[in-house]
């Protein structure tokens, strides 16, 4: 478990003392957010668990855009939760709310999520152990999932490497008709995030994804992921929102492959 200051276990307890109330008010939602910290009981580096900051989250629900969500992988729901409090005092605010169905293997995580976003319906499972089909089609898949060579249960259905967040994509794509993803960098098509200017520049990995799954991961509308560097807990992580049209795809089960060289030089 990682070492807290004395400022960060001071406010996780305290995010501990509201956690005990039957009901918490936005701020107090959003303090638990902010505070409630996943390393403090848990070894969140083996599994790839560091939370979204608030300023990432509130910009990353920009690209998430509307409709029935499902986000993978939810943690204590940083991403879920400002993609609800977005369209409710945006767009959808006279509309009835679509669903927004958050999963995560932490039982302790949903637990808290079940306190900061329980407009969402919370399942305690693994992504790669579950039936998501059954829950029906989503407008929009969303996930900050654990990154690279993290272990895993399961393959995806399509894509064979070694990144988890490639095999969650791969996933999303049979359930959602759109995703809104962070995943590294090195993991992504074009850098955008604390880099002069926008410039695509395909990894090995992106290629080897595009290649097998015939999905391509675009740029949103233009976050610099790097200026919310400093604030994630315990890691600085290089990353990038990547958005996905799965719609976009001709016959899922059966997508063409793209081949690489083609791809490359269509950039
Ligand atoms: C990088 S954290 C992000 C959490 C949250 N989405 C956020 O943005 O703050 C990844 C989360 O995925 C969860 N996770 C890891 N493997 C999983 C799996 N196979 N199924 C469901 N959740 C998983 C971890 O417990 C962790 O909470």
């Amino acid at each position: 478990m990682a070492k807290q200051t004395k400022v960060e276990a001071s406010a996780h307890a305290r995010a501990l003392e509201l956690l005990e109330k039957a009901v918490l008010t936005y701020d107090e939602r959003l303090f638990v957010l902010e505070n409630w910290n996943e390393a403090a009981n848990h070894i969140n580096g083996v599994a790839g668990a560091f939370f979204t900051p608030t300023g990432l989250a509130v910009d990353f629900a920009i690209d998430a855009g509307g409709g029935r969500t499902i986000d993978l992988c939810a943690g204590i729901g940083s991403l879920a939760f400002h993609v609800h409090w977005r369209r409710f005092y945006g767009w959808e605010r006279n509309a009835p709310s679509p669903e927004i169905v958050c999963i995560e293997i932490n039982p302790a995580y949903v637990e808290v999520g079940r306190k900061v976003l329980p407009e969402a319906r919370w399942i305690c499972a693994d992504v790669f152990d579950f039936d998501l089909a059954s829950l029906g089609r989503f407008r929009v898949a969303i996930a900050n999932p654990p990154f690279g060579a993290t272990a895993r249960t399961g393959e995806g259905p399509r894509y064979t490497g070694r990144a988890f967040e490639s095999y969650l994509i791969d996933l999303a794509s049979d359930i959602a008709d759109h995703g809104t993803f962070i995943i590294p960098q090195a993991s992504a098509r074009f850098q955008y995030s604390g880099v002069q200017c926008y410039r695509e520049r395909p990894s090995a990995e992106y290629l080897k994804f595009t290649q097998q799954t015939g999905i391509h991961l675009e740029a949103g509308c233009g976050v610099d992921c790097s200026i919310y560097r400093d604030q994630w807990r315990g890691i600085a992580p290089s990353v990038e929102i990547v958005c996905a049209n799965f719609e976009d795809m001709p016959g899922k089960a059966c997508r063409a492959p793209t081949d690489p060289e083609t791809e490359l030089r269509s950039l």
